[in-house]
């Protein structure tokens, strides 16, 4: 599979970005670079990691610098703030091997430390720089993504959010499409908890595909940018296994219907601790 043949979203900066990646959230270090390359080898053409998954040197290893790889990292908690920002993002990009990043990502807003429109301002002049060709954040609410905004005038061209059928953020998502933000979905299998789900288990069987292809492909319907994680081969080949079919309507409405109140599974970005 060559990258023609995946999907892609058209940021709000006018860059495109592969729809489908791979996520290495508690991917052990030791490991990433195999998986990583594994992943390449099977056609993924976008990585999603973090300074706080302290893997970003395997991912750097795997990718050796090359640039046909959409590289996505996060400035961590412990580094908000203008100057902490711009350093964090040089520590980032030497682990990560590369002169620009594809996709650079606030990772939390930490509203009680209130330092995120500071953060927010490095961003944009790595953006100007060129060091990173996009910039975004991650588990922003409303009312935060208003503040930087408006402080600001420069809108994120991301915002990475829990998002999977049983948590399926409706109305952050409609706020999103009003101001030019794509979503993207993290943990967008509910961490496989929602894999045994009868709705989905059905949709599969009809289709001939797995429970985890039906899901990613929901993402991919719903015009989510989509990342799941794993540590197995076999896994990443049935992931990507999700690009090459299609739900109709009535599996669309199916899932739509396992949207739940209490569906979220990770902390809650108005009142993490962190
Ligand atoms: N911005 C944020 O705050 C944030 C937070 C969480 C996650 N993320 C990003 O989102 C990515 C994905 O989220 P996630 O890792 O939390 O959860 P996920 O992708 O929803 O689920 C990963 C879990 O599902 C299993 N799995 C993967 N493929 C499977 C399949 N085909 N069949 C059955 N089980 C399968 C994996 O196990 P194995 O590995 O054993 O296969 C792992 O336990 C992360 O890696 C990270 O890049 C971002």
């Amino acid at each position: 599979m060559t990258i023609q043949d995946q999907p892609a979203v058209v940021l709000n900066d006018g860059r495109p970005m592969p729809q489908f990646g791979l996520g290495v959230f508690q991917t052990p270090p030791e490991i990433t670079a195999e998986i990583v390359r594994k992943a390449v080898d099977l056609g993924y053409r976008a990585v999603d990691t973090a300074a706080a998954y302290r893997n970003e040197e395997g991912v750097g290893e795997a990718l050796d610098g090359r640039e046909d790889i959409f590289v996505t990292t996060k400035l961590w908690n412990a580094d908000h703030g203008f100057d902490e920002a711009l350093r964090a993002f040089e520590e980032s990009a030497r682990k990560l091997r590369r002169d620009r990043l594809d996709l650079y990502l606030i990772h939390w807003p930490r509203p009680r430390l209130n330092r995120y429109v500071a953060s927010w301002r490095a961003l944009i002049r790595l953006k100007n720089e060129g060091r990173s060709r996009s910039i975004g954040v991650s588990n922003f609410n409303r009312d935060h993504l208003e503040r930087m905004i408006g402080e600001t005038g420069v809108t994120p061209a991301v915002n990475q959010i829990e998002l999977h059928p049983r948590f399926q953020q409706r109305a952050l998502r409609a706020f999103h499409e009003q101001h030019g933000i794509r979503t993207e979905s993290w943990s967008p299998l509910g961490r496989g908890q929602l894999l045994s789900d009868p709705a989905i288990v059905s949709i599969a069987a009809k289709h001939g595909k797995t429970p985890a292809q039906v899901v990613i492909r929901w993402h991919l319907e719903n015009g989510l940018i989509v990342i799941p994680k794993t540590v197995r081969p076999e896994r990443l080949r049935e992931n990507i296994g999700a690009l090459g079919f299609r739900l109709d309507d009535d599996d669309m409405r199916r899932i739509d219907a396992l949207d739940s109140p209490d569906g979220r599974i990770g902390p809650d970005p108005a009142t993490a601790a962190f």
